[in-house]
């Protein structure tokens, strides 16, 4: 039997909640203590708390925070009253005052914050669903809201304008004002900003595009940008973008990361933790100031970005990256007493001490001894347009520098000449095929960075200004005169239109998964028709036995990853069990079927040949061996209308196997008969080698026309057996004069180019070597077989 005096009691306690027991509402007269840890606001549907947070050791900051995932000591704050001045664990309060104004006191009674207000009627502070913390006066006009000084937060609604400024934190654990700054410029244009104890520069939108060109509109002077509650992120100066999980009744939040790089995190179902769902920049290393002066950034993707000093250079300081590193020479301005040490595919942005078109090595080196000041220069060349033009960059500083597999140009670091041999280059980064999964948001430098520093900004930005200026006229010219002039380069940074679809929506496109187009690594793929007409290849995973989240930290990952020799990811699906990838659907099928066909003729061989070593060297070190494709083989390389290669199928191994890695090895055997390295059979630790290894076979299949898989006949008449291939062609190779006669494929009836069939066939047998480190990088493959094409 129901108590009645409860029946009659509850509802009303329920609904008319008296504003003693309402805990949204901080009331005129009345504070918050630092001591009482139950004086928090909560926002009436639990969302949002505001209170005193720990920041430090006996530091708090008056904040406000997401109550999931549940926390008590590193909440996700979202807004803070006093970043740079925390108050002590004792005595602190936030008090409302009779005079309207909202008052932040430290131990002692020193004022620390305040809004500054002041009404003559009664007022309230409120904090709603929305996370907006505000003080209405008597007749709810809003007198002061948190949503008009964000830190380094934004959240649904909370409109951007003019005045707004997000500013990243000092770093993953210190929550002081950084370096990093996200703002509307004075050309109505929002800007990322590095503006450090020395230097500022603009990185985003790329300092080298014209606004124009990055897609932003400059004529609109109202410069509000707001993210809607669905994840639509618009802006006046036409910047706009999708969340990935696009949709209502998600949390969602925009953070100026203290990496410098702006990201969407989306809470997930359930509330557990918050996945990444955009962000400004894949490629952290392009984020200015990221690594400090003297230093080169190399990025490794899930694992973020990773800094180290150049040569003749030691860190500054070992808990900062940001100050960089320092000399440890002293280098007279004697002409005679410096060298040059080549830092190969390293770049260094801006500071430079001019443009010198036309000059050749030598002559850049003589410009740069002769300046004192000069520190080093860029040299770029390019081959492809002609005439053959270089560009001598001599600079003054050394700032910006990151180190990236395809970039062609080298910086040649001056030095003194009596000790130059004992310089090494900057080590390169190689990771074992060990699936580093974790989510972005944890994953960057965790050193305690503490520095007392002097912020010289006044001087820093005016100097900034003017060599940005410089900088920027500069390198506009020289991108456009690379861009014009490089058919090489095919891959793009963004991915254009990654998303997620809706099982139901694969099912129609696929007609219910009527139309097999193939099998393979842990999927059957259907060809299917997209509700926008595009024709994709559908893959339906089997056996995928990882949680959802893991599947999308991962999927989002490989939608990253564009270059025209990689099969696009367009999206993918996960509902329940049901686990699919959609991909672009390529009309000429596999490099398999078409060898066995016969449609191949020789031109079209070699340009598969080059395109593949192009998609797996930018798979391996564009991402530092990052992602290993562990399954190489002519199945798994497609083909487009212009018979271009596209590898497909990258980064399964890892998606299908997640729960049976250990140690940095997969312990199951992987690949492909036929197609195999030595070392999974010895059990040997699998590096990037194992798919230049079956890149070198289907590159002897290429030629030769024999699978590797099948029945070839020696020389002597006998039948030798798979794995012989690569010996069969090796010993034709030494034994005769006419081996070329002997080994290619008789349907292409003897229409080939003997120098392409020459290097590939010596490329070939240099990546089925048996010694692993005797095996070319896929880097090296390309530049071999690229060698060859520009000579003619
Ligand atoms: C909070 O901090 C603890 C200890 O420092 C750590 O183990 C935990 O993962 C942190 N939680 C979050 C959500 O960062
Ligand atoms: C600027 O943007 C605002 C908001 O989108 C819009 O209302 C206004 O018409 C725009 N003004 C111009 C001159 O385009
Ligand atoms: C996002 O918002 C902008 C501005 O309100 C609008 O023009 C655009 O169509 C929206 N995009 C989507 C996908 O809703
Ligand atoms: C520069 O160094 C060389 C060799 O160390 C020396 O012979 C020469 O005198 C120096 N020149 C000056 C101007 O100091
Ligand atoms: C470089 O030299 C070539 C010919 O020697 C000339 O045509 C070209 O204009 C020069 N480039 C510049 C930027 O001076
Ligand atoms: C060269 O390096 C060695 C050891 O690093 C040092 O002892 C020597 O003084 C250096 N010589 C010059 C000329 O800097
Ligand atoms: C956080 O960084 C600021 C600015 O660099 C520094 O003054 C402060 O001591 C740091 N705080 C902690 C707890 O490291």
């Amino acid at each position: 039997m129901a108590n009645p005096f409860i029946i009659i009691v509850l509802p009303l306690i329920l609904c008319c909640p008296l504003s003693s027991s309402s805990f949204d509402i901080l009331s005129e007269g009345s504070s918050l203590s630092v001591e009482t840890t139950d004086d928090i606001l909560i926002s009436a549907d639990g969302t949002f708390s505001a209170g005193f947070h720990p920041i430090g050791q006996n530091a708090y900051s008056f904040a406000i925070w997401f109550n999931k995932p549940s926390c008590s000591y590193n909440c996700t704050l979202i807004w803070m009253a006093n970043r740079d001045h925390p108050v002590n664990g004792r005595q602190s309060k936030l008090s409302l005052i009779k005079t309207g104004n909202l008052v932040l006191t430290d131990a002692r009674h020193i004022i620390v914050w305040a809004t500054n207000t002041y009404s003559l009627s009664p007022t309230r502070l409120k904090l709603y669903d929305s996370g907006n913390l505000v003080l209405h006066d008597f007749e709810g006009v809003k007198l002061w809201q948190s949503f008009d000084s964000p830190t380094d937060t934004l959240l649904p609604l909370q409109q951007f304008n003019k005045d707004s400024r997000l500013v990243s934190s000092r770093s993953q654990i210190n929550y002081s004002s950084g370096f990093f700054n996200f703002y509307f410029d004075t050309d109505n244009v929002l800007c990322l900003l590095y503006d450090g104890p020395e230097v500022s520069s603009v990185y985003w939108p790329s300092p080298w595009l014209l606004r124009s060109e990055a897609g932003r509109s400059t004529y609109n002077d109202t410069r509000i940008a707001v993210l809607d509650t669905l994840g639509n992120f618009s802006s006046t100066d036409d910047f706009t973008f999708k969340s990935a999980d696009y949709g209502s009744k998600i949390q969602r939040r925009l953070k100026l990361d203290s990496d410098g790089n702006i990201r969407l995190y989306s809470l997930s179902e359930g509330g557990e933790k918050w996945v990444v769902s955009w962000q400004a920049f894949p490629q952290p290393c392009l984020v200015h100031g990221s690594c400090g002066p003297n230093s080169i950034c190399i990025f490794i993707p899930n694992y973020g970005r990773k800094c180290s000093c150049i040569p003749g250079h030691k860190m500054k300081k070992h808990t900062d990256w940001s100050l960089g590193c320092k000399p440890e020479f002293d280098l007279s301005c004697n002409e005679s007493e410096a060298g040059f040490l080549k830092l190969r595919h390293s770049e260094f942005y801006g500071y430079d001490y001019g443009l010198f078109p036309n000059y050749t090595i030598e002559q850049c080196k003589n410009l740069c001894l002769q300046v004192c000041n000069c520190k080093g220069f860029q040299f770029i060349a390019i081959e492809t347009i002609q005439p053959y033009t270089t560009y001598c960059y001599p600079k003054t500083q050394l700032w910006n520098g990151h180190r990236e597999p395809s970039y062609t140009a080298d910086f040649y670091l001056k030095l003194p000449k009596a000790n130059l041999s004992a310089y090494k280059p900057v080590k390169d980064y190689k990771l074992e095929c060990s699936p580093r999964v974790e989510q972005l948001d944890r994953t960057y430098s965790k050193s305690p960075e503490r520095s007392p520093l002097k912020f010289v900004l006044w001087s820093a930005s005016v100097i900034g200004g003017i060599e940005f200026f410089i900088i920027f006229l500069v390198w506009y010219f020289l991108i456009r005169t690379h861009q014009d002039s490089c058919p090489r380069g095919g891959y793009h940074l963004a991915a254009a239109s990654f998303r997620k679809f809706v099982y139901a929506e694969l099912e129609k496109a696929t007609n219910g998964f009527r139309k097999e187009i193939g099998r393979g690594s842990g999927g059957i793929v259907y060809k299917g028709k997209l509700s926008d007409d595009r024709i994709a290849a559908i893959k339906r995973l089997i056996d995928a036995n990882h949680g959802e989240a893991e599947f999308l930290a991962e999927v989002n990952t490989i939608g990253k990853l564009n270059h025209m020799n990689l099969i696009d990811l367009w999206g993918y699906c996960v509902e329940g069990k049901h686990k699919l990838l959609v991909y672009e659907y390529m009309e000429h099928g596999s490099l398999a079927e078409n060898l066995s066909s016969k449609t191949l003729d020789w031109e079209k061989r070699f340009q598969i040949a080059v395109g593949t070593a192009k998609g797996l060297a930018y798979l391996h070190e564009e991402c530092l061996e990052w992602i290993l494709h562990c399954d190489i083989k002519p199945q798994n390389i497609l083909i487009d209308s212009n018979y271009q290669p596209k590898v497909s199928d990258f980064g399964l191994s890892w998606l299908l196997n997640r729960g049976e890695v250990k140690h940095s090895k997969i312990s199951r055997i992987r690949g492909t008969r036929g197609y195999m390295a030595p070392e999974w059979v010895f059990n040997m630790p699998i590096t990037s080698k194992v798919d230049v290894y079956s890149y070198g076979i289907v590159l002897l299949e290429l030629v030769t026309g024999r699978s590797p898989s099948m029945v070839v006949h020696g020389i002597d008449g006998e039948h030798v057996l798979q794995r012989t291939l690569t010996k069969w062609v090796r010993d034709q190779t030494s034994l005769t004069e006419t081996w070329m006669e002997e080994i290619i494929d008789p349907t292409l009836e003897g229409k080939y180019d003997k120098a392409e069939m020459s290097i590939l066939v010596k490329v070939a047998l240099q990546c089925v070597q048996e010694d692993k480190d005797a095996r070319p990088a896929m880097g090296e493959v390309v530049q071999m077989l690229l060698r060859l094409g520009d000579k003619q």
